[in-house]
C-alpha cells in the first residue's frame, strides 16, 4: 500500500470523475491521501472530500501564487479549521519566484509563508512546503520562523542534494514524485540516491506531473507505483520496501492520520 502525501483532487480536472476515481484508488493500493489546498477556496472543497472519505485527509493553507486572496479575516478562519480531526497539515505554503518575479509580491510571499509556519507551530501541525526558484529565501524564512521546531516536507523537491541534506538536518522530509522518472531528472535522481529512504515521501501533485510512461496525461495516485519503482531502482531495493518505508515515514509525519 502506498501513502499519497500530496494531491489536488478538488481540481477542476477531476470534476467529472472524482467520485469514482477516489474510492477506486482507495480500494486498490492507496492507503491514504492528503488532499493539499492551494487557493483559499480550495480549502473548503478539500475539506468536503476529507469529510466524505475516511482515508482522505486535508492540508489547509495558501500556495504562494495564491496569496492575493489572503486577508487577516480568512487567515483566522483557516486557523479555526486546524482543529478539525481531518486536517493533517498546513500546506501548501512557501515561495514561488518562478511565477512571481515582482519584488513586492515576493516580499508578501515571504510574510505569508512566515505567518503560516507560525500557524502550524501554534496548532501543532506539520507543514507542506512549496518552493520553486527560491531555495535561499525558503531556507532563510524557515530559519527565521524556527521551522526546525516543527516537522514537515519539502514537496516536489527540485534543488540540489546538498540543499536536501540541509533540510533533512532541520528534520524535514523530501517529497518525490513523477519528475524522478523523467530522463532529464539528473539532480533529483542524485538526491534520491544520496539521502536515506527514511526521509523520502511519495507524492503525485495530481493532476500535475504524471510519471513516465504517462507523462503529459492527467496524473492520479495510481501512478505512484511508477514512482516507487524508480526510487527502488535508484536505491537497489524492491519497490515493496520503498512503499513500506515511505508509508511509515508519512504516518510518522502526519500523526493525525489514523
Ligand atoms: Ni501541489
Amino acid at each position: 500500500m502506498i501513502f499519497e502525501t500530496h494531491a489536488h483532487y478538488d481540481d477542476d480536472q477531476f470534476q467529472d470523475d472524482r467520485e469514482v476515481l477516489i474510492p477506486s484508488l482507495l480500494n486498490d493500493n492507496i492507503c491514504n491521501i492528503i488532499n493539499v489546498s492551494s487557493s483559499f477556496e480550495s480549502i473548503s472543497s478539500g475539506m468536503e472530500l476529507a469529510e466524505k472519505y475516511d482515508r482522505v485527509y486535508v492540508a489547509v493553507g495558501v500556495h504562494p501564487s495564491d496569496i492575493a486572496g489572503l486577508t487577516d479575516e480568512n487567515f483566522s478562519w483557516i486557523k479555526k479549521q486546524c482543529r478539525n480531526p481531518k486536517v493533517a497539515a498546513v500546506g501548501e505554503i512557501g515561495l514561488d519566484y518562478y511565477w512571481d518575479k515582482e519584488e513586492e509580491v515576493q516580499k508578501r510571499q515571504r510574510e505569508w509563508f512566515f505567518r503560516q509556519i507560525k500557524l502550524a507551530e501554534e496548532e501543532n501541525l506539520p507543514i507542506i512546503v512549496h518552493s520553486r526558484d527560491a531555495a535561499e529565501h525558503t531556507m532563510e524564512v524557515m530559519r527565521e520562523a524556527h521551522a526546525e521546531n516543527i516537522p514537515g516536507v519539502i514537496h516536489c523537491y527540485s534543488y540540489s542534494l546538498e540543499m536536501a541534506k540541509e533540510f533533512i538536518k532541520m528534520g524535514y522530509y523530501i517529497g518525490v514524485g513523477g519528475v524522478v522518472t523523467f530522463k532529464n531528472a539528473r539532480k533529483l535522481k542524485e538526491t534520491v540516491v544520496g539521502i536515506p529512504l527514511e526521509r523520502i515521501l511519495l507524492e503525485t501533485d495530481a493532476p500535475y506531473l504524471a510519471p513516465e510512461p504517462n507523462r503529459g496525461k492527467r496524473n492520479h495516485s495510481g501512478n505512484l507505483t511508477y514512482v516507487a519503482e524508480m526510487v527502488a531502482e535508484l536505491k537497489g531495493i524492491t519497490s515493496q520496501e520503498v512503499e513500506d518505508v515511505t508509508r511509515e515515514n508519512a504516518r510518522r509525519l502526519f500523526s493525525k492520520v489514523i
